[in-house]
């Protein structure tokens, strides 16, 4: 997989936390698979999650996106009916929406995507899945487009565009960057 150049700023940040804020159609949901599949394979048996603000949306989007974009001979397993992906190394990517954060206890978690955090209930992150990450001290990459001034907002807010402090990288993408990568995909007519 080809990353553009701000998703390439993004990807190559070794802070634990990374924060994105970019607009439609960045590459948001892009950029994730391809941070859960380098989690996924930086060692075995990693527990990796994607989750989405609902199942159906991690389903609809998420899981066709992940399914191209693995390459075949690293999958040991799939299963579709709990959006689940087994991979050669023993590592587990699972998909999960926030709806429930019930649903969202389990085991020991490596990595962790919050695809559109904006959307989510906050509990989801600082109840849920923040404790999950402490034993095997994972890293989370939270990514979103703003919606008003809520908890997103507050991890961002006070950052500049691009800002690293402790273990949060926080980066704010300009509108140019979303235009530049709508310019790749839309075809010269529109
Ligand atoms: N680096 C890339 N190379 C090729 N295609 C890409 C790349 N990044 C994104 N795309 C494609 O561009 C489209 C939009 O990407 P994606 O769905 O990841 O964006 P998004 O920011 O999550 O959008 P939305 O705001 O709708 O959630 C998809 O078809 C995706 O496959
Ligand atoms: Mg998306």
């Amino acid at each position: 997989m080809q990353l553009t150049k701000p998703q390439t700023e993004i990807f190559i940040s070794n802070a634990r936390f990374v924060s994105v804020v970019a607009g439609r159609r960045f590459g948001k949901t892009f950029l994730s698979t391809g941070a859960l599949l380098r989690a996924a394979v930086s060692g075995k048996n990693k527990n990796v999650w994607y989750v989405a603000p609902t199942y159906g949306s991690a389903k609809e989007i998420a899981w066709q996106m992940l399914i191209h974009t693995i390459p075949h001979e690293y999958i040991s397993k799939t299963n579709e009916s709990s959006l689940t992906l087994r991979l050669i190394n023993g590592s587990v990517i699972s998909l999960k929406g926030a709806e429930k954060p019930n649903n969202l206890r389990g085991r020991a978690l490596d990595f962790v995507v919050l695809d559109e955090f904006a959307d989510m209930r906050p509990e989801a992150w600082y109840e849920v899945i923040r404790p999950s990450l402490s034993d095997r001290k994972g890293g989370a990459l939270f990514i979103g487009t703003p919606k008003g001034r809520n908890h997103f907002y507050d991890l961002w807010a006070r950052a500049k565009m691009v800002q690293r402090i402790g273990s949060l990288f926080s980066i704010r993408l300009s509108m140019v960057a979303t235009y530049r990568r709508k310019r790749l995909t839309l075809p010269v007519k529109t």
